[in-house]
C-alpha cells in the first residue's frame, strides 16, 4: 500500500511539475495514548504514530524559492524569501512556509524546493494532520539541503514554525510524535528535557486493540480555547511561584490548590498534575506488560479533561460512555479537545461491538455518525 502511495506521490510530482522527484519523505499523524495539555506545562506525554501519513515527493530548486502542490485541493502555492515573514503565506501553504522559515531562524539554509504533497491523515480530527505535513516537509528539506539537523532537534523546529509563523500556540507533542515515534512502540516524552523512551506497545499479543472514534463534532473555538487553557496554566504556575505546573508534585497538589484563590485555576492545575501522574503510571504498567491495566487510567484522564480542564464536547463524552458501556477497558478523548477523536481500549474481538454501540448512541441523539478505525503503532517520519 505504501509503495503504491509512494509511486503515486512521485508520479503526481511528475505530472504537476514535469520533472522527477529526488525522493519521497513521509510523516505520520498521531494519537496520544495519555497526557493531554501536559506538553506546554513541561510535563509528560505518551503518543503513538498512526499509519495514516503525509507524503511529500520533492526535488531541489537552484534558487531560494518554493512550490508546493497539494493533492487535497489541487492547488499550487509558490513563495520566495520575500514571503518568509509570519503571515506572508496564507492558508495551507503557511504550514510549508513555516518549516522553511523556522529552519532559517535556527540558522539552517533551507534549500529551494518543489514539493508534491498527499495525505490520508483526516483533517480537523485532532490526529495532527498539520504536524505530519510540517514533519514530512522538514524531512524533505533537511535531506535535500544535506542539512545536519539532529533528529532530537527537529520537533522544536517544526513547533517554532507552527507557533511563530502559523500562529498556533501548540506544545511539542504532535511534532515529536510524528518525527520520533517508532513502530510497535509508544513514545514516552519528557517535554522539559525532551528525553524519550520507546515503550513497547504490543496490543495484538495481548488480544487488545485501540479503536479510534472520530467524533465528527464540528471543531469549534479550538484556537481560542486552547490559548486560554495555556494562559490559565501559566497563570497558575506564576501564582504558585514555579517555572511550570510540572513542578507541582501529586503529593504537593493539595497545598498548591489551597494557595490558588481562583477555582478555574485550581481545576486546570489539578488536571495537569494528576494527568502527569497518570502518564507515569501508564508507562509503569506498559513496562510491566499490563496493557489492560491502563484502561482505568484512560477513563480517569477523560473525566479530568471533562470536569477539570473542560475541553470535551457532548459527542466526545457520549463516545466515551457508550464505549465503556459496551465493554471497553478504558476510553478517553485524545488531542487538544473541543471535538476530535476518542480512543477506546478494547478486546480485539469486541471492537465491532463497541463500534456499533457508539454508532447506535450517536444515532439516538441524531449526531453525525462517527468514523472509526483500529490504530496500530506505526513508524515515525522517514524517507521512503
Ligand atoms: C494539540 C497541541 C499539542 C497538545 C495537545 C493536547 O494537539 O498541538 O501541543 O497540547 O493539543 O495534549
Amino acid at each position: 500500500m505504501s509503495e503504491l502511495a509512494n509511486e503515486s506521490s512521485a508520479q503526481r510530482f511528475e505530472s504537476v511539475f514535469s520533472g522527477t522527484a529526488e525522493g519521497t519523505w513521509v510523516a505520520p499523524g498521531r494519537v496520544n495514548l495519555i497526557g493531554e495539555h501536559t506538553d506546554y506545562n513541561d510535563g509528560f506525554v505518551l503518543p503513538f504514530a498512526i499509519p495514516q501519513r503525509t507524503e511529500v515527493a520533492a526535488a531541489r530548486l537552484p534558487e531560494h524559492s518554493w512550490e508546493a502542490w497539494s493533492a487535497l485541493n489541487g492547488e499550487t502555492v509558490r513563495f520566495t524569501e520575500d514571503d518568509l515573514t509570519p503571515g506572508g503565506v496564507p492558508g495551507w501553504g503557511a504550514y510549508v512556509a513555516s518549516v522553511v522559515w523556522a529552519l532559517r531562524e535556527r540558522g539552517y539554509d533551507a534549500p529551494g524546493a518543489r514539493l508534491a504533497i498527499t495525505s490520508d491523515v483526516p483533517l480537523g480530527a485532532g490526529l495532527s494532520s498539520s504536524a505530519s505535513l510540517e514533519s514530512a516537509v522538514l524531512g524533505a528539506l533537511v535531506d535535500l539541503g544535506r542539512l545536519d539537523v539532529p533528529v532530537e532537534e527537529r520537533p522544536a523546529i517544526a513547533q517554532l514554525g507552527e507557533n511563530k509563523y502559523v500562529g498556533m500556540p501548540s506544545g511539542i507533542l504532535d511534532q515529536s510524535a510524528s518525527i520520533r515515534c517508532r513502530e510497535g512502540h509508544a513514545l514516552f516524552l519528557d517535554c522539559r528535557s525532551l528525553a524519550v523512551e520507546h515503550i513497547p506497545f504490543d496490543l495484538a499479543s495481548a488480544g487488545l486493540a485501540i479503536l479510534v472514534i472520530n467524533s465528527n463534532a464540528p471543531h469549534q473555538l479550538v484556537d481560542g480555547e486552547y490559548a486560554a487553557r495555556r494562559a490559565s496554566c501559566e497563570a497558575a504556575a506564576a501564582a504558585l511561584g514555579v517555572p511550570a505546573l510540572r513542578d507541582v508534585s501529586l503529593d504537593g497538589l493539595d497545598d498548591a490548590l489551597a494557595r490558588l484563590d481562583d477555582d478555574v485555576l485550581r481545576r486546570r492545575t489539578r488536571h495537569i498534575v494528576t494527568e502527569n501522574d497518570r502518564v507515569l503510571r501508564t508507562v509503569e504498567l506498559l513496562r510491566a506488560g499490563d496493557v489492560r491495566g491502563i484502561g482505568p487510567l484512560m477513563t480517569a484522564s477523560h473525566a479530568s479533561m471533562r470536569d477539570d480542564f473542560e475541553i470535551t464536547v457532548e459527542q466526545v463524552d457520549l463516545a466515551v460512555s457508550a464505549a465503556l458501556e459496551a465493554g471497553a477497558f478504558g476510553a478517553r478523548m485524545t488531542g487538544g479537545g473541543f471535538g476530535g477523536c476518542v480512543l477506546a481500549l478494547v478486546e480485539t474481538s469486541a471492537a465491532d461491538e463497541v463500534r456499533s454501540a457508539v454508532e447506535k448512541a450517536y444515532a439516538a441523539r441524531a449526531f453525525t455518525p462517527p468514523a472509526t478505525f483500529v490504530a496500530t503503532a506505526a513508524p515515525g517520519a522517514h524517507r521512503l
